[in-house]
């Protein structure tokens, strides 16, 4: 994403990826105020009470707001500005906080700012995946793109609860993922089989590196408790079994990936709240390469980021896409719940 990482989404539905900063978040045609006066209203409220009044604060506050001039565009963005404090403070920073801070240690947090990316990595997003995985033919070899410290290439591992319906996963410390179903679902029996995985990222987070974890951990909202203990035990299962990312682009790197999979089963490429960091004509030069590959392909993302394919009837989640036209499901934006579209 180079110094940029603002989404560059011009949304034609108001299903936003949380992740991204977010799509409705920053709006390169209004003034930084706005913008977090717009994060708080559609992002922030009924989600973070502790980053709706912080966003409300910053659009009000000529200190914070003077500092966040001085940054690139593309770095302004609320989760990044409150991620890093965080990381620099140790704790969910109140106006105040934020304004000492930048009165004090502005260095420390513009270093922080430019060096960092927002690249949340939500574990549970495995529980959405799994029946559209379960349903190939076994064994897989795994190719996430923008898969951050790797914690969605351990489908196999984690444990799933689907209201009360359990599946088993090969690591039996791992988390359980608990997904609500709006809708009966294929639910596979078993974790399926992974012979092979492989991660692409611009920024490959390491899950063995305390300050990657720390990280993360800051790009959870306040309010959002269970999903730090969730990212702990994830990146404890990812320290037990250890999954390349490789350091590169989507659309200059896949196709070399691909080549070394091994073809004994299938090879399933796949992307979870990634397309919002993308630009359009680059989603459909990705959309076409993937398609020349021998490959099935699994698209988890925003339908506002879905140029090729009509994602009617999603309208508060991600689409989950098989080989860019069956739409197999709608999926909340952190896994927490599936609505199995597709026939069974
Ligand atoms: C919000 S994170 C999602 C991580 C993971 N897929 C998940 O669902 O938890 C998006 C990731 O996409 C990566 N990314 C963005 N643009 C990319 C590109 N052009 N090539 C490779 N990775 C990219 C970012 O670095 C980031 O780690």
């Amino acid at each position: 994403m180079t110094g940029n990482e603002r989404p560059v989404v011009h949304s034609r539905r108001h299903v936003a990826n949380p992740d991204a900063g977010g799509m409705t978040g920053i709006d390169p045609r209004l003034a930084t105020a706005d913008n977090y006066r717009r994060f708080a209203q559609r992002e922030a409220a009924g989600r973070s009470p502790a980053y709706e009044s912080l966003a409300f604060a910053v659009a009000d506050d000529p200190v914070v707001l003077g500092y966040l001039q001085s940054l690139p565009s593309g770095k302004r963005q609320p989760n990044l500005l409150f991620a890093a404090a965080r990381y620099l403070l140790e704790s969910v920073p109140r106006i105040g906080d934020l304004r000492q801070l930048i009165l004090e240690q502005q260095d420390g947090l513009r270093t922080v700012m430019m060096d960092r990316r927002t690249q949340t990595n939500e574990p549970a997003r495995c529980a959405t995946l799994l029946p559209a995985l379960g349903l190939l033919p076994q064994p897989l070899a795994l190719i996430e793109v923008g898969a951050s410290a790797g914690l969605t290439l351990l489908p196999d591992r984690y444990a799933y609860d689907y209201d009360g319906v359990g599946v088993a996963g090969a690591d039996h410390a791992a988390p359980t993922l608990h997904c609500t179903l709006r809708s009966p679902a294929p639910l596979p029996d078993h974790a399926p089989e992974v012979v092979w995985r492989r991660g692409i990222d611009l920024n490959p987070l390491d899950p063995a590196d305390d300050e990657d974890v720390l990280w993360l951990e800051c790009l959870i909202w306040p309010g959002e408790s269970g999903r730090v203990d969730r990212l702990h035990r994830a990146v404890e299962a990812a320290r037990r079994c250890p999954v390349p990312v490789h350091q590169g682009d989507l659309l200059d790197d896949l196709a070399t990936m691909v080549a070394e999979a091994p073809r004994d089963g299938t090879v399933v490429v796949y992307h979870s709240a990634v397309l919002a960091y993308v630009d359009r004509d680059k989603r459909q030069q990705f959309s076409q390469l993937v398609r020349s590959l021998d490959v099935t392909w699994l698209s988890n993302e925003a339908p506002a980021v879905l140029d090729w394919v009509p994602a009617a009837g999603i309208t508060e989640g991600f689409a989950l896409i098989q080989d860019g036209e069956h739409l197999l499901a709608e999926t909340d934006p952190h896994g927490a719940w599936l609505r199995w579209e597709a026939p069974r």
